[in-house]
């Protein structure tokens, strides 16, 4: 039988990414990541798009040529649909489907948050990294999601829980930039959270019922704290960095573990996984393991390459949904908003 090639192409925010597989298998993954946004600590939407208008073509054929293959030899390309920026959607999807229509083959959309959450079924030819069994319980926390998934297959997933407001990686943005840091705030909460002492200061939890979480009391609770002491003391942040950034990310953290073990102890399932940008986290990653000695989980963390926004995820999926011939049409239009 012919071995099936499939192309991945993402480009929902600010990574323009492309990825191939052989037969499942992952033989290359291109990112070129967006450096224009950091001067406005943020995302500028129009920035992003042109720059995937850039980026795109060299991506892919980087991708291409790492896989060491020519893009006749492609038997599918997949693509991010949605959600995402509208603008920055439309660029892969365009270049998606002008692709496929050039080497007649099909087109495969994927949803971004279902590809975060198969992230965990990306194998080079000699990893070791064991996949979840169904069902399992995914945590996809990202800069524009905090969810409680229940996968019960490739294709079948339930959100039990998700945020009702702001995501867990935009409070940690936002609460990073009041601090006057860089962007994006993660890795930096991150590397000067490791210095801290989490007991340090106490700020707002939510108490919302059910699986689902909310972060922007924390938020405003974080933002009218510092206001309160800079007033005593106006090098306030700076003389308690690494102690503010460590119990703002306890807090997240503790926030997003509590559901998550609520959730499991519910549905009886202690096959956990984690995904999405936020997963890089340090101090999430501990608690994950932290919680699996305590509760006997069997925890499923991706490298961190496959957990920020990557190619690889929508190669992956696309490979699943090639196999149910679960193609999509050439008028297929990219969606902003949705759930999994
Ligand atoms: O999944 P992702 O790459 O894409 C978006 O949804 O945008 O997630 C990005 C998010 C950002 O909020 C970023 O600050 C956060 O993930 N992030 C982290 C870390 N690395 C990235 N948050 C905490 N600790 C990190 N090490």
């Amino acid at each position: 039988m012919d071995n099936i090639y499939i192309l991945g192409i993402e480009s929902s925010c600010d990574d323009t990414s492309a990825a191939v597989l052989k037969d499942g298998i992952l033989l290359s993954n291109v990112t070129a990541s967006q450096a224009v946004h950091k001067a406005y600590g943020g995302v500028v939407p129009e920035l992003a798009s042109r720059a995937h208008q850039q980026n795109i073509v060299p991506v892919v054929d980087q991708a291409l040529r790492q896989a060491g293959i020519s893009r006749e030899q492609l038997s599918a390309i997949a693509f991010t649909r949605g959600p995402g920026l509208m603008g920055s959607l439309l660029v892969g999807v365009s270049f998606a489907k002008g692709m496929a229509a050039a080497l007649n083959i099909p087109l495969i959309d994927v949803n971004h948050l279902q590809g975060h959450i198969l992230a965990h079924f990306i194998h080079t030819p000699d990893d070791d990294y064991q996949s979840p069994e169904f069902p399992f319980l995914c945590l996809l926390v990202s800069g524009g999601n905090s969810q409680i998934v229940l996968v019960k297959s490739y294709r079948e997933m339930e959100i039990i829980g998700q945020t009702i407001d702001d995501a867990a990686g935009e409070a940690i943005d936002k609460c990073s930039k009041v601090m006057g840091l860089g962007y994006p705030g993660g890795p930096i909460i991150d590397r000067l959270a490791r210095q801290g002492n989490p007991e340090a200061f106490a700020f707002a939890k939510p108490n919302i019922p059910g699986y689902d979480y909310s972060f922007s009391g924390l938020k405003t609770s974080f933002l009218y704290s510092l206001r309160d002491w800079l007033k005593d003391d106006p090098d306030f942040i700076q003389n308690h960095l690494n102690d503010l950034a460590a119990s703002l990310e306890k807090t997240i953290v503790d926030i997003l573990m509590k559901k998550l073990r609520l959730a499991a102890r519910d549905l009886k399932i202690n096959r956990i996984a984690l995904a999405g940008g936020v997963s890089a986290n340090n101090g999430l990653r501990n608690a994950f393991r932290d919680y699996a000695k305590r509760y006997h989980w069997q925890i499923f963390i991706p490298r961190f390459s496959y957990t920020t926004d990557n190619a690889a995820m929508i190669a992956i999926t696309g490979y699943f949904k090639y196999q149910d011939k679960d193609f999509c049409p050439m008028d297929a239009p990219a969606f902003s908003r949705v759930s999994v």
